[in-house]
């Protein structure tokens, strides 16, 4: 296989563009930025507590997904120098984004704790791969996968009755809408560079994706239907954004997209966010 990586120059604005997108003053934890105290699951319907269990294993189980990145992209001398800075430039990316989804399983057990919800229970430590060779696959299949989860918070916040709840999820969808216009930049920059090549392994990435864990967990797909009616929920709704990413740049593959917002399929079903050209939220 031809690698076909883009070069630590051609990835670095997009590194740069996520890291500035969260000034300080915005970063949040789970010890501090919430109420637990008044967190009430009472107020939640059967199926709505499922769909928190159900996320908090999701996020729970991303250490596995990160290793997948570790190993795919290592940082250590079996690469060359050329992909050593490739991979050095994106584990930039890499750290700063499981540090927030591990944010992310953190507040979601947090909640499960002090709402009422009981004691999710040991984490579980399922095998998690992805089939790729194309190193584009990666960040497509992300792609989707970020912009599902943004979608899925959002209208689950849309119906919950806990406004603790309501802040965690505005809190995790805002962060998974920058994990997406990070991807979405970076399969941007792949059709760029490196331009019909990398048509057919993003083709393949849709072709054969699956949630995370939808091959591993027992259950998954009958808790993934139980909680779909909770919160209208279609992870294919996601393939949207794919499909505009690739119609964005195909129609404009000789332009620079550096400052053009990343507005690209930034778009959730009932609110518009984009990012400004200083790559702050708007
Ligand atoms: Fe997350
Ligand atoms: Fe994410």
């Amino acid at each position: 296989m031809t690698r076909q990586l883009l070069t630590a120059a051609q990835l670095s604005p997009a590194v740069d563009t996520y890291l500035a997108a969260t000034p300080p003053e915005r970063r949040w934890d789970a010890e501090h930025s919430f109420a637990w105290a008044a967190a009430d699951a009472d107020r939640l319907t059967d199926g709505q507590r499922s769909a928190v269990q159900f996320v908090t294993v999701i996020e729970d189980h991303l250490p596995g997904y990160f290793d997948v990145y570790h190993r795919h992209f290592p940082v250590d001398d079996t690469v060359d120098p050329e992909v050593f800075a490739h991979n050095r430039e994106l584990y930039h990316f890499t750290v700063r984004w499981a540090s927030e989804e591990d944010t992310h399983a953190r507040a979601l057990t947090r909640y499960q704790t002090a709402a009422g919800l009981g004691d999710p229970g040991p984490a579980i430590l399922p095998r998690f791969e992805l089939p790729y060779e194309h190193p584009v696959q990666f960040f497509a299949y992300a792609l989707v996968q970020e912009k599902a989860t943004q979608i899925y918070y959002q209208q689950l916040r849309a119906v919950v009755d806990d406004p603790v709840l309501r802040d965690v999820l505005t809190r995790l969808s805002r962060d998974e809408a920058r994990h997406f216009t990070f991807m979405a930049d970076v399969v941007t920059r792949y059709l760029q560079h490196h331009g019909d090549a990398v048509v057919e392994p993003i083709r393949d990435v849709v072709a054969g994706f699956r949630m995370p864990l939808a091959g591993t967990m027992r259950g998954y797909w009958r808790w993934a239907l139980k909680i779909a009616d909770t919160a209208r929920y279609d992870h294919t709704d996601a393939y949207d954004s794919l499909i505009k990413v690739l119609d964005r740049a195909v129609s404009t593959r000789s332009d620079r997209l550096d400052g053009d917002c990343f507005k690209i399929g930034v778009f959730g079903p009932t609110r518009r966010a984009g990012f400004r050209r200083d790559g702050h939220c708007e």
